[in-house]
């Protein structure tokens, strides 16, 4: 495989999809939902959230989901976690990839995950260590990369600074979201070469919600930068209970389509992911908000 054509896409439907939809789905929807993402081809399928129930009520059932999954070899399943408390809540379940998340915005944080920048990377510390020491392997999120809804404007020397502590603290990958899709295909770019200045390229991720229909010109402009990693939802659900105003991630067929287009490879069956897509659609009886199911559908 040519690392240069293949694109990894990290499917975050079940989540970050999941957690800011009305309807909620019954734990064993959940869980087929990620059985049938794991049979597409897809090597990351985010699962769920160890978060507060009382914050995040739609993924409430993260335990019961996780341990119902069927675990693909060779696809791995990463989990949010705020803190300690869902760190073990994980384990107990015996989850192996978790991911941490904070922003580069103060307001935003305090919002999300009630506590400042330096409050969450301090809440961090002691599960990296036990991550660490258990063979758990860590993602980092850092979120509002491209504009807050609280605080607007977000300098770039603060995206930076908190994707390089991120990377510091042990984090594998650095997933860089744009919580509420304001960002445009220039901004995106420079954002990417500041951080890749301080983070290495291979370390990193792209993560874009769609509310401004920039996603998938955001996303080619960064892979022109050369990012290999982007995070996708499929049916383009979801979005930030704490984002007033986000809409959903980028949908992941639309991405995948795209890719193919341009000759790069994901080793996803896009027709496979297009089926899921539908099929979540109407489990949460909505039309999908992937372009490419619609226009397949309308043929
Ligand atoms: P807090 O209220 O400050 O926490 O919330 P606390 O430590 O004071 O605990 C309060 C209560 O929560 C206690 O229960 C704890 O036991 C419980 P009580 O005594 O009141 O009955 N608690 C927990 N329960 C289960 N699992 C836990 C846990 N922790 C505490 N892990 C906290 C702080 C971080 C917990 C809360 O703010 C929270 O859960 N926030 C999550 C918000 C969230 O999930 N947001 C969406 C994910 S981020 C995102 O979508 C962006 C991303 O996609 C990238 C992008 O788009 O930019 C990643
Ligand atoms: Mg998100």
């Amino acid at each position: 495989m040519n690392a240069a054509n293949f694109v990894r896409i990290v499917e975050v439907g079940a989540r970050d999809g999941l957690q800011n939809e009305k309807t909620l789905l019954p734990a064993d929807v959940k869980i087929a939902l990620i059985d049938r993402l794991s049979s597409t081809g897809l090597s990351v399928v985010e699962a769920t959230s160890f978060v507060s129930p009382k914050w995040v009520p739609q993924l409430a059932d993260a335990a019961q989901v996780y341990a119902g999954i069927r675990k693909v070899p060779g696809v791995t399943y990463p989990v949010l976690v705020p803190n300690e408390q869902g760190y073990e809540r994980a384990r107990a379940v015996g989850v192996t990839e978790i991911a941490v998340f904070t922003a580069a915005s103060e307001a935003f944080n305090q919002k999300n995950i009630n506590a400042s920048i330096d409050e969450s990377i301090d809440r961090f510390r002691p599960v990296m260590a036990r991550a660490r020491e258990d063979g758990v392997s860590v993602r980092g999120y850092v979120s509002t990369v491209l504009g807050c809804p609280y605080q607007g404007e977000v300098p770039l020397s603060d995206v930076v600074r908190v994707a390089k502590a991120l990377h510091e603290l042990g984090c594998h990958e650095i997933s860089l979201g744009d919580t509420i899709g304001v960002g445009t295909p220039a901004k995106a770019r420079a954002m990417l070469r500041a951080v890749a200045a301080e983070v290495p390229m291979d370390a990193l991720a792209v993560h874009f919600h769609d509310t401004y229909g920039q996603a998938l010109a955001n996303i080619l402009s960064c892979l022109e930068e050369g990012v290999r990693v982007v995070d996708s939802a499929v049916s383009g659900t979801g979005g930030c209970p704490y984002a007033k105003g986000a809409t959903g991630n980028v949908a992941s067929e639309d991405v995948v389509y795209m890719l193919h287009g341009m000759g790069m490879q994901t080793g996803v069956d896009l027709d496979l992911l297009i089926a899921t897509g539908a099929w979540l659609a109407a489990q949460l009886g909505k039309e999908t908000a992937s372009r490419v199911t619609r226009a397949r559908t309308a043929a």
